[in-house]
């Protein structure tokens, strides 16, 4: 097979087959294929798209182009929980803590962040001693004993994914439903678990801008993950405004053991109650609908048994589980500024991916893979959509090492948070269910 006449064929708008798009994740994946004829063929999918036929048989092609976990062996259903990526979504954290604490196993593989949307591995990289590295076999054992493990993608997991994806970032290609659902479903093929519940981010702060975007790619990751027999269900929910108020690493720790105190509430809290009450009953744990999901992990947010989870889990993955007590126990920047509201009125829009992008800028978020990371870095935002402030209200605290970087992070805040004299309409915060 040549890999050009694949090009040209999808170039000119034409169908590739099973046998050709199996050809093509392979040959990636073993470096078979040059970077510049891969980019030429995903700008080709970009432009000309995938049907359904050739999305599920190129996800399917990229699972297998690596190793397929089997966690077929560990107690209870492995239920797996995914973002597509937003800001300030400090969900994981939070979710699998409450959910393991009700006794649905939780073996998650995450990622990091790359670009304006933050990672878990990140996160957790910033509680000293944390290591998000194990074997399999480990994994599997943590999670029999205490029901909660999370670990960085491993190695060979969808190794075609891993090479498609470094390409996308830096050919525009990452905007593609076909090629995201494929690259977000081929991870969760491979990674073994049984059920899944996707959070598909949609808004300023997202790769799909507005909700017809959002659910397409919803429908297509359903579909895909049924047809492979997982049970799968997608919920769209908002990113029209980070979603929590801390933007950064330390500052996610922070803003999830705040939300596991019952000390904070809101959208960032909604948002995990929803998730975990899907997890809660396609984990079938004699938990019989959404309400009764919602009502068990409710309790364990009030009787403090999913920050117990938290702290446990940070302990036996090498962490120092004080850190959930005691703040000064993570990493802060040390270079503070406050950003000042210009006038008196209502916070009408968010640019999301700025404040993301405000964000990578302070030292907390990368924009290449081996980028070094500030983990006390990021932005603490003081408002929400629909907020009253005075002129010279604080909407914002930047935390930064970066003296050089402060001025322009401060008016990139200021330009993404613009005060409008209307009073804008809130965004819908869970906006649709597929499954
Ligand atoms: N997350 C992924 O894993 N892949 C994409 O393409 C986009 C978001």
């Amino acid at each position: 097979m040549r890999f050009l006449d694949l090009i040209i064929k999808k170039r000119d708008g034409g169908r590739l087959t099973k046998e050709e798009l199996t050809y093509f994740a392979n040959a990636a994946a073993k470096g078979e294929i040059p970077d510049y004829q891969i980019a030429a063929m995903l700008m080709a999918i970009y432009f000309n798209s995938l049907d359904e036929e050739e999305t599920a048989d190129l996800t399917i092609a990229m699972a297998e182009s690596g190793n397929m976990i089997d966690l077929s062996h560990v107690k209870g259903i492995v239920v797996d929980k995914h973002s597509t990526g937003g800001v300030a979504d400090t969900v994981t954290l939070i979710l699998a803590s409450l959910v393991a604490s009700a006794g649905v196993p939780v073996l998650k593989m995450s990622g990091k962040g790359l670009g304006f949307s933050g990672g878990t591995i990140d996160k957790l990289a910033s509680v000293p001693g944390f290591s998000t590295e194990m074997p399999l076999e480990e994994a599997v054992k943590q999670c029999d004993e205490h029901g909660i493990v999370i670990l960085q993608q491993m190695e060979r997991l969808a190794p075609a994914d891993k090479k498609l994806y470094s390409l996308r970032s830096v050919t525009g290609t990452v905007e593609s439903i076909p090629l995201i659902a494929a690259s977000v479903m081929s991870k969760k093929l491979a990674g073994g678990a049984e059920a899944m519940v996707l959070d598909v981010k949609c808004g300023t702060g997202a790769f799909m801008k507005n909700e017809e975007e959002a659910k397409a790619l919803a429908e297509t990751m359903v579909s895909i993950g049924k047809n492979a027999g997982r049970q799968t269900v997608a919920l769209i929910t908002d990113m029209n405004q980070p979603l929590g108020m801390y933007i950064g690493n330390s500052l996610e720790i922070i803003e999830a053991a705040e939300v596991l105190k019952g000390n904070v509430k809101g959208d960032v809290l909604d948002v995990t109650m929803e998730l975990g009450a899907h997890m809660m009953v396609l984990a079938e744990n004699d938990v019989n609908d959404l309400e009764e999901g919602r009502r068990i992990l409710l309790e364990n947010l009030q009787n403090g048994k999913g920050l117990a989870k938290f702290r446990e889990f940070i302990e036996i993955q090498g962490g120092d589980p004080k850190v959930v007590d005691d703040y000064s126990l993570l990493p802060l920047s040390s270079i503070k500024r406050e950003v000042h509201a210009d006038k008196a009125g209502y916070i009408g829009i968010m640019d999301t991916e700025a404040l993301g992008n405000a964000f990578v800028l302070t030292g907390s978020g990368r924009l290449n893979s081996d980028d070094e990371l500030d983990y006390g870095a990021g932005i603490i935002m003081k408002v929400r959509i629909g907020d009253k402030v005075e002129k010279g209200d604080v909407i914002a605290e930047i935390f930064t090492e970066k003296k050089e970087i402060i001025n322009e992070v401060e008016g990139m805040v200021a330009k993404a948070v613009p005060v409008c004299d209307e009073v804008p309409e809130k965004p819908k915060l869970i906006k649709y269910t597929i499954s």
